[in-house]
């Protein structure tokens, strides 16, 4: 095992929540203090994007084979569209004077430490170089003009994360909440891309410096201390037919002979608390280039959703549920069969990802028509189910339940109470027609790729990602859960080491809405309204 492996298993280790002890978090908050959730470059070019809240026409069902959807145009309107529907914002929400933003991608406590750029090569609607997304404004700040005359026409997105803003308020297990973030976002993303007829390609062989130096992460006297951002993905979105891409290396050269502007605003709050343990998993967690195999499954038919609505609609209409109906109807067995059928690699919205799944689902199942309430499994890779069935405790009975799904029944009974508990009491667990834990591969992946931890992360907050906007399309609702007791959801499961490890919580039932909150379009502030 290397050092850097120790580091981040040490890290995983001391932010588990425990029965008596929560992992380390800030003592008391001051919410005046909440650090600024969108981040603003001053001495940039601003570039005003086309109106936000265009409609389109295809199904959110349509996705399931996006290559049917016309590709749309690549100009600022549509590049603008694309990063409204996957980072822009979505409704805004009021109870007496507080108000705030809610947007297309979830966030664990809404701290949004996800920032996006965009990157444009020989496009003739935007100087070449590289943006800033501001999903408050829907504008794009100019970080970088490009000196280099580059014809190839070619449109990246890359993600990073402002590890403090997650930390201000959830001490040192923040940097978990902000790879699940990340994983939700590249989801947001492909959902987006797929909705404009375009697809993406995830750079994965980028190491995290090469994403610094594209994105301009790695200009340290640009950020405040304690305030930078790390890279963490880069992608490059395709219109069909795809052009010939330029080659990264030459777009990292390019990048660095840039003429860089801007400095980051400070996120105006006090750094009350410090958590040195982030810095340290960040960079024995940072990933190398590597060469990475073109692993894709091989797409199935999956099941047909029950959704009638546009993609944009569902997309835009995705939120979290903060209660649910205890008392619900069962939930129709096909849309549970649907949503687990569009959680699985073969699938359209994990053709993006290009490593072999690790993250397998064990469900508490409560209100499912013709299904005993019980504790069910979803090996999402059927070379899984070997290791998971000699892993997990003696008496769990693994029947297969339907040819339909590898869902697997292990065994029978009202979990509703120990669903609950394992989410840190919360009734969100319980209350809802079923809840989840996502397991993932845990040691034998990290061994010898540390930085792999992060990547777990990221493929449950895809998994989650799906899982909300499928939950939407049947009309009912999700809600992401980081915190579980980490070492009694193992227990029960009947894991005795790091083999397997559950890596994030979900939820689905029918929702109970708020209904002192009040709820405010999303760009109505750029039209002179609230
Ligand atoms: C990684 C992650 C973890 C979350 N954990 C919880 C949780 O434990 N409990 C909860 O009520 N909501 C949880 N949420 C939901 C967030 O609070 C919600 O996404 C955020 O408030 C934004 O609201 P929205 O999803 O409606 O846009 C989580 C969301 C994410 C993405």
């Amino acid at each position: 095992m290397t050092q850097q492996t120790e580091t981040v298993l040490n890290y995983h280790n001391r932010t588990k929540h425990r029965t008596e002890r929560y992992a380390k978090g800030p003592e008391s908050l001051d919410w005046d203090d909440q650090p600024d959730q969108f981040r603003h470059f001053s001495g940039c070019e601003i570039v005003a994007l086309p109106k936000p809240g265009t409609d389109l026409e295809p199904l959110f069902t349509d996705l399931d084979t996006p290559e049917i959807i016309p590709p749309k145009p690549v100009n600022l309107a549509n590049a603008g569209l694309l990063l409204e529907l996957a980072f822009g914002l979505s409704a805004w929400k009021q109870f007496g004077p507080s108000r705030w933003a809610l947007r297309c991608n979830p966030s664990s406590g809404n701290l949004h430490p996800t920032e996006a750029y965009l990157i444009s090569t020989g496009n003739d609607f935007i100087q070449s170089g590289v943006y800033h997304y501001v999903s408050h404004d829907h504008t794009l700040e100019q970080r970088c003009r490009f000196s280099n005359t580059i014809e190839e026409s070619g449109l990246l997105i890359g993600l990073s994360s402002v590890h403090w803003r997650e930390a201000w308020k959830y001490g040192e297990r923040a940097f978990r909440y902000c790879q699940h973030d990340i994983g939700h976002a590249l989801g947001a993303l492909r959902y987006a891309s797929a909705t404009l007829g375009w697809s993406i390609e995830l750079l994965a062989e980028a190491s995290d410096d090469d994403i610094a130096t594209l994105l301009g992460l790695n200009r340290t006297d640009d950020f405040k201390v304690l305030e930078h951002e790390m890279p963490d993905i880069i992608c490059r979105i395709t219109p069909h037919p795809a052009g010939k891409p330029l080659d990264s290396n030459t777009l990292i050269e390019v990048a660095q002979a840039g003429t860089w502007f801007g400095k980051a605003d400070s996120l105006r709050a006090y750094h009350l608390y410090k958590w040195p343990i982030i810095d340290e998993v960040a960079t024995a967690a940072s990933k190398p280039r590597t060469v990475e195999s073109d692993w894709q499954a091989v797409r199935r038919h999956t099941m047909k959703s029950s959704g009638t609505k546009t993609a944009t609609a569902i997309i835009r209409q995705r939120r979290s549920a903060q209660q649910f109906d205890g008392k619900m109807s069962l939930l129709p067995q096909t849309d549970f069969y649907r949503m687990l059928a569009a959680v699985l690699p073969t699938t359209a919205a994990f053709e993006h990802w290009r490593w072999s799944p690790k993250i397998h689902l064990f469900i508490f199942v409560h209100r499912v028509e013709g299904l005993e309430p019980g504790l069910y499994a979803l090996p999402r890779d059927l070379d899984a189910l070997e290791k998971l069935q000699t892993a997990t405790l003696a008496d769990l009975d693994w029947q297969k339940v339907t040819d339909q799904i590898p869902l697997y029944h292990l065994y029978s009974g009202d979990f509703r109470l120990t669903a609950k508990n394992l989410s840190c009491h919360q009734p969100i667990a319980s209350d809802s027609a079923f809840s989840l834990g996502m397991v993932a591969e845990f040691s034998e992946t990290l061994d010898t790729t540390p930085w792999q931890y992060r990547r777990l992360f990221w493929e449950c907050g895809l998994i989650g990602q799906v899982l909300y906007l499928e939950a939407e399309a049947a009309g009912v609702r999700g809600t992401g859960i980081g915190c579980y007791f980490d070492d009694n959801v193992h227990e029960l499961l009947g894991f005795k080491d790091e083999q397997f490890q559950s890596l994030y919580h979900f939820t689905v039932g029918k929702p109970l809405e708020d209904k002192r909150l009040e709820t405010l379009p999303a760009y109505g502030h750029l039209n002179g309204g609230v």
